[in-house]
């Protein structure tokens, strides 16, 4: 198999020196490879940027391996860099564009630094506004685009030259919903084509399923995707049991309700999805992305109960954690009252799990 594209070996990363010392990135470690599309996500200030920047040569780590397309960037010199830039096609959160130039000049400029002239340079330039949906507006000036087309100019500026890695912060952060959604399945389309591999940051959730493989970044350290989510989940409960405690524990039976009927057959459709997704949207006035998530979450209650668990399947030290931990959770406050008692005698029984504790 071919070199990874992007290869991080225990990447660390501070700015600041001495006492004013302060490290952002832990120990990364992470490859990619052609044709796959990664998405970096993380609260503000995880990192993420800081992350974009050393793949991109644009600032180097103190500590562990950065490779890119085969060069190791930690101690390259000049001119090695140089030549790793070159092949890298940045897409920023604001397009950077000349606003004293016409979008193909823009785009022409890109080419120029790599030394494309005349006609080869003329076929490239409308080649990748074409595909970008801008073929109508080669002579127009950034005035005069929306910022959507602004954002999409910028995009065919940074693949004019066929980059093998693409890099991009927060390309959506300036864009509507539907703009946004453009931009990104452009830069996959785009990418798949080509082969290019694909770092984007984002904290939109709306654009994760475009996405490979999602990286999650938090205070420096790459996390589990799943912990991030359920820690996003319980939160956003939790705020809306604070918030509105009659509605939320409405919320949670309805949700169920709704999915219990959805798996009835065994099957989730998606125009069972979309239903789902209008009632709860209706019925909660919730975001689009706290409905994904209660929808998600009931579908998995469902799932978890539907399927339950083979008794005879599971193998005997997960069921003794598995009763031990509903005791750890009975006991959390000090003492494991009657009723907590009988809840866990009825979950062990319904389980098929024998009791230890049973006299
Ligand atoms: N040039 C800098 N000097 C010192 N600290 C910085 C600098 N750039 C960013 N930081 C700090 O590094 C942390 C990570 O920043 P960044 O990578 O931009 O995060 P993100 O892109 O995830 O929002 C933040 O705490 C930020 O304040
Ligand atoms: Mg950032």
């Amino acid at each position: 198999m071919a070199d990874p594209r992007i290869a991080l070996k225990d990447v660390s990363y501070h700015f600041g020196k001495g006492a004013l010392q302060k490290q952002i990135l832990f120990d990364i470690d992470t490859t990619i490879e052609a044709g796959e599309i990664v998405i970096l996500t993380g609260p503000s200030g995880s990192g993420k940027t800081t992350l974009l920047t050393l793949i991109g040569a644009l600032r180097s780590a103190q500590k562990g391996s950065v490779k890119v397309l085969g060069q190791e960037l930690n101690n390259a010199k000049e001119k090695e860099l140089i030549m790793v830039r070159r092949q890298i096609g940045y897409i920023f959160q604001s397009h950077n564009l000349m606003d004293s130039l016409t979008i193909s000049q823009n785009v022409q400029m890109a080419l120029q630094l790599d030394g494309i002239k005349g006609k080869e340079s003329q076929e490239r330039i409308s080649g990748v506004l074409e595909r970008v949906g801008l073929g109508d507006h080669l002579n127009k000036y950034p005035s005069g685009l929306s910022g959507g087309q602004k954002q999409r100019a910028g995009i065919a500026r940074a693949l004019v030259n066929r980059p093998r890695v693409i890099l991009a912060d927060e390309p959506t952060a300036s864009l509507d919903k539907q703009s946004g959604r453009d931009v990104v399945e452009l830069i996959q389309d785009l990418a798949r084509e080509d082969g290019a591999a694909v770092v984007l940051v984002t904290h939109d959730n709306r654009i994760l399923d475009v996405a490979d493989r999602i990286l999650h970044l938090e205070d420096g350290r790459i996390k589990s995707l799943s912990e991030a989510v359920s820690e996003d989940t319980s939160r956003m409960l939790n705020l809306l049991e604070k918030h509105d405690p009659n509605s939320a524990s409405y919320l949670a039976s309805f949700s169920f309700a709704l999915a219990r009927v959805a798996y009835a057959d065994n099957e989730v459709t998606e125009s069972e999805r979309i239903e789902m997704r209008r009632i709860l949207h209706e019925v909660a006035n919730l975001a689009p992305a706290e409905v994904e998530f209660i929808m998600e979450l009931s579908m998995m209650q469902k799932r978890a109960i539907s399927s339950g668990l083979n008794p005879q399947g599971m193998q005997a030290d997960r069921a003794e954690h598995f009763v031990e931990s509903l005791y750890a959770i009975a006991n959390a406050d000090g003492n494991v009252s009657p009723e907590e008692l009988h809840e866990i005698k009825t979950i062990a029984a319904e389980f098929g799990l024998t009791d230890p504790n049973s006299p």
